[in-house]
């Protein structure tokens, strides 16, 4: 893995003009406005990136977007690869070894997910303090190659405690509810049943979704601070008397956008 590791960040860095990135982005659904705020933008379609996955998901695009944000360097992934789509564990968070490579230290992840806490509403942010994975699967699953990281890495703090309190501050100095919780990682495609919603609250889940527990068990390995942030775009299934739709996730994400650009957009100047 590591050639084509390197093989990506050698092509990379051809585009980069010296700009080293060392924050990193991972922009879920209806989240990936976020990106359009990048100045001096340099886009790079993953298509183009040898070795890279392409994106496949309506309200994902499939591009990195390097520049700056807040006057710090970053790299970000607009729309990201997700496991429902058939890609494999390692190929779903390729782009965070590539982005370590590249000499990310700190790293956005972000998504949308239903709410399973009754107390959130659709709209809200909440702050990632711990996750649940129910995928069956893990991407670390196979040789460990020690350069990476270690092979029985510790996930007891895969959430970045100093970041989470400057996610808090900053969403205080904006007079934005910040809800905090457990984020259950599940395969998709399929919503949950409301069966299966009220297993995971008992469970202690506070949100659900279909991404972003692999981005985060690799971060984590190769030594990345992780700071992630939902979007509560529905509450899951089984709480209101109403279907789940994918229009809908969208819709409430897009209502909320300007609440999270100036959320992370505060959380990067501080980083
Ligand atoms: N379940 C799983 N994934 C999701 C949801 C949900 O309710 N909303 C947005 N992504």
């Amino acid at each position: 893995m590591i050639e084509q590791i390197n093989e990506s960040k050698a092509f990379i860095d051809q585009h980069l003009e010296g700009k080293q990135p060392h924050i990193g982005l991972i922009l879920g659904s209806g989240l990936g406005i976020l990106a359009d705020e990048i100045e001096n933008p340099i886009i790079i379609p993953y298509k183009e990136i040898p070795n890279f996955p392409t994106s496949t998901v309506a309200g994902h695009k499939g591009q990195l977007v390097i520049g700056e944000l807040q006057g710090k360097n970053v790299i970000a992934m607009q729309g990201r690869f997700h496991y429902y789509e058939g890609y494999s564990m390692q190929q779903v968070t390729f782009p965070v070894r590539v982005m370590k490579a590249l000499g990310v230290e700190k790293l956005v992840v972000t998504n949308a997910a239903g709410g399973i806490n009754e107390s959130f509403d659709p709209g809200n942010l909440m702050l990632i303090k711990d996750h649940i994975n129910m995928m069956g699967d893990n991407p670390l699953i196979g040789p460990n190659e020690d350069e990476l990281g270690a092979r029985f890495p510790d996930m007891s703090q895969a959430y970045d405690r100093e970041l989470m309190e400057v996610a808090k501050n900053c969403a205080s100095d904006l007079n934005l509810t910040l809800q905090e919780g457990v984020y259950v990682g599940n395969t998709g495609p399929v919503y949950e049943t409301g069966a299966e919603v009220k297993m995971l609250r008992t469970l202690g889940g506070d949100a659900v979704g279909m991404s972003t527990v692999p981005e985060v068990i690799v971060a984590s390995h190769a030594g990345i601070d992780v700071l992630g942030i939902s979007c509560i775009s529905n509450m899951a299934a089984g709480i209101l008397d109403q279907p789940l739709s994918h229009d809908e996730v969208i819709e409430t994400t897009e209502k909320v956008r300007e609440d999270f650009i100036q959320l992370v957009k505060k959380v990067i100047g501080k980083m």
